[in-house]
């Protein structure tokens, strides 16, 4: 039997095709699954800032009792989500950021800190010295404004290492090609890429091959999914030197978003921590996330038994009530 909804739950999501925006919707299913008394509603904007705002006012029309916003790019999606916010809407804003501070709370890891992380990194294989090119996440977003900044902010501190260029990535994956194919091809020697996601991070060392540079040119990404061909098995397999894990908040918007619902304390700042992965703790982090994986199987498998049991019990007792009025 459906249980009654208290609630509504809007979800504005930028983009929602990748691999790491599909997890973070995993993510915050599961959550949901222990609450059959909300309704949930998403809405994709498939990386269009206009759009994004137009499905933000059909939610707020529709009078969800709570929003959730991962924006697009900062500056155009913060008017409405101010508005929002002004209305009297709760907003969890989720992953990249707006301009304002009109929000009840963020959800994310901290983008100025995954840069720096990258600068320091770059240093360290680098010793010192050497040629670094950026590719960037969507630019104009929150991600691509942080990661930027904190990682430029890194290298100053390193004299010997020098940012080259900054290329715009964008949905295809080979947007940069020529731009990094001219780069590479150049007198400047460039030794290190610094990729803002790992699905940039995979093109980069692809051209790299064409050109036999793949083993000279170091490469770091962003992201450090789990699973075939993502982040962390990347680095295990020596296609990537590191990447970065920059947790989706799929659960934790949820749980903050059901303690704003029920009236109970949340906190308004939620950082999540990113870590930072290469070949010495790789295999660690692959075995965890095996267990990880495996563990939750199991808890799903149980589920699923238990609601066979209440299937079978709910049935058995309808044929007993119908005998017994026979
Ligand atoms: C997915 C994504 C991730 C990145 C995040 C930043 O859409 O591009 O790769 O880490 O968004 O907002």
């Amino acid at each position: 039997r459906e249980q009654p909804k208290q609630f509504t739950i809007g979800f504005s999501q930028c983009t929602g095709g990748d691999n790491w925006r599909k997890t973070m919707l995993e993510n915050m299913h599961r959550e949901l699954s222990f609450h059959p008394e909300i309704d949930f509603v998403m809405k994709d904007a498939a990386g269009q800032s206009l759009k994004q705002i137009d499905q933000i006012q059909q939610l707020m029309d529709q009078k969800v009792d709570l929003l959730i916003v991962s924006p697009n790019e900062a500056q155009r999606i913060t008017p409405i989500v101010e508005k929002a916010y002004q209305i009297g809407i709760p907003v969890i804003i989720v992953d990249r950021r707006t301009m304002s501070d009109q929000y009840t709370a963020y959800v994310g890891a901290e983008n100025i800190e995954v840069g720096r992380t990258a600068g320091i990194y770059a240093n360290t294989v680098l010793k010192g010295k050497g040629n670094v090119v950026e590719i960037s996440e969507l630019p104009g977003s929150s991600a691509d404004i942080d990661r930027h900044k904190g990682f430029v902010e890194a290298i100053s501190r390193f004299p010997g290492i020098r940012l080259v260029a900054k290329l715009d990535g964008d949905w295809d994956k080979y947007s940069f090609e020529n731009d990094l194919t001219a780069l590479l091809k150049s007198d400047r020697l460039i030794d290190f890429i610094y990729c803002q996601n790992d699905r940039r991070a995979i093109s980069a060392f692809e051209i790299c091959k064409k050109l036999g540079l793949q083993k000279r040119i170091k490469i770091i990404g962003v992201d450090g999914l789990n699973g075939k061909n993502e982040g962390i098995d990347l680095v295990d397999r020596d296609i990537l030197n590191a990447t970065i894990i920059y947790p989706t908040g799929g659960e934790e918007s949820i749980r903050t978003a059901i303690n704003i619902l029920g009236k109970q304390p949340f906190k308004r700042e939620n950082r999540l921590q990113s870590t930072l992965i290469d070949s010495s703790n790789v295999r660690i982090m692959k075995l965890q996330n095996q267990k990880v994986m495996a563990q939750q199987e199991d808890i799903e498998r149980r589920q699923r038994k238990i609601e066979e049991q209440r299937a079978i019990s709910e049935n058995q007792s309808i044929i007993i009530y119908a005998i017994s009025i026979t």
